[in-house]
């Protein structure tokens, strides 16, 4: 990797909607980075944030690359469809991106972005922010071999992102945290999901498994009524259970558990009755142990200072391209196989 000199380089936001917003917001405080430009074509937009933060509007990536100093590094937040060409024209004239998640629209665009990047010693790192979720950070910590991983990633409908299925707008975060926590490759898969809204699917339901036995069941939908972002691994050694909303989550270690569990064993050997026992208070849960300079930071915040270090170090990213390409591959499989799901055609669903 190509090292910084400087501590600030100059960086841009490329999309200044919701997400880039953020992005921008956040970049104008750090220390390790001077916001000199945004980029939108929509130019009240960019005009807008660029008043917002001191810095240059601009509509193009064109023009972004006219200004002095030329950015060292930019944060790609435009829709999914147009990151493979934001990044690409930015890799190729040496500008290490962060690019939101999903990496790009399709398997294909996302390898041609990590080979991209690889060939010019160009970081690029992706929009995988719960990787920096505490809760998660301290579940990556831990030796705990998968059994069995469920997720639920469910919310009302923002109306957001509907240019993209569920799959590839919300399911992406938890498949990068599966196959981060599987570290198997992937053996088998299978996948249902409805379409309401639009052509893409809403609400969406896979089912992983992988070389080591390890299987995974991710929900995902954006038709809730409520919000929900759970995960919950069960392993030979334990039980974990993560809500990423909330950044925070409880473990039952079997270890600390062993001597509850031979005396209900041996009652049971004994055919003592123990439907009156109260399990819950048998069992001895722990809150998962947060690193404390990780609670103190938003993941955001997180991910950007993450990337400002790789970018003035030279050092690989935390969620590199190769992940972010794992996770797009993942997820088109998933798609395409919820697409080839045989309905019974005979079968209508009767709403009274
Ligand atoms: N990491 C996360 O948790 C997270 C959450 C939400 C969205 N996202 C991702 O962020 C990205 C943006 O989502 P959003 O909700 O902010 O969308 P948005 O529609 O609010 O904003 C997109 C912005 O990009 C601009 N734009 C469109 N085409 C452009 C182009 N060619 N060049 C430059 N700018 C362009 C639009 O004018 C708009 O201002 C998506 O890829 C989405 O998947 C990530």
């Amino acid at each position: 990797m190509v090292a910084m000199s400087s501590a600030t380089n100059p960086v841009a936001v490329i999309g200044v909607g919701r997400m880039g917003g953020h992005h921008a917001r956040i970049l104008s405080t750090l220390a390790g980075a001077r916001l000199v430009a945004v980029v939108d074509p929509d130019a009240a937009r960019a005009d807008a944030m660029a008043q917002k933060y001191n810095c240059q509007a601009c509509a193009s990536i064109d023009q972004l690359l006219t200004l002095t100093p030329k950015v060292k590094a930019a944060v790609v937040a435009t829709p999914t469809a147009f990151h493979h060409a934001t990044a690409s024209a930015l890799i190729d004239r040496g500008v290490h991106c962060l690019v939101e998640k999903p990496l790009a629209a399709t398997p294909q665009l996302a390898r041609q972005l990590a080979e991209g990047a690889a060939a010019r010693n160009i970081i690029l790192q992706v929009g995988h922010t719960e990787r920096f979720n505490p809760a998660v950070q301290a579940v990556l910590t831990m030796t705990l071999p998968p059994r069995f991983i469920d997720v639920h990633r469910v919310s009302p409908m923002t109306f957001r992102s509907l240019d993209v299925g569920v799959v590839l707008d919300m399911m992406i975060h938890d498949l990068d945290i599966v196959l981060t926590l599987a570290k198997s490759p992937l053996t088998r898969l299978d996948a249902t999901g409805v379409a309401v809204i639009g052509p893409h699917e809403d609400v969406a339901q896979a089912r992983l498994e992988f070389e080591s036995g390890c299987v995974a069941n991710l929900t995902a939908s954006r038709l809730a009524l409520r919000t929900e972002r759970r995960l919950r691994l069960f392993s030979e050694e334990g039980f974990v259970s993560l809500d990423y909303q909330n950044r925070d989550g409880v473990i039952i270690r079997r270890s600390d558990n062993q001597q509850a569990l031979d005396e209900v064993r041996q009652a049971l050997s004994q055919g003592q009755p123990l439907s009156g026992m109260d399990y819950s208070s048998m069992v001895k849960v722990d809150r998962l142990n947060l690193a404390p300079d990780a609670v103190k930071q938003d993941a955001l915040t997180a991910e950007l200072t993450s990337f400002l270090q790789a970018v003035a170090q030279g050092t690989p990213p935390v969620v590199d391209a190769w992940a972010g390409l794992a996770a797009v591959e993942t997820a088109h499989k998933i798609v395409e196989t919820l697409k080839s799901h045989r309905w019974e055609k005979s079968i209508r669903p009767v709403i009274p």
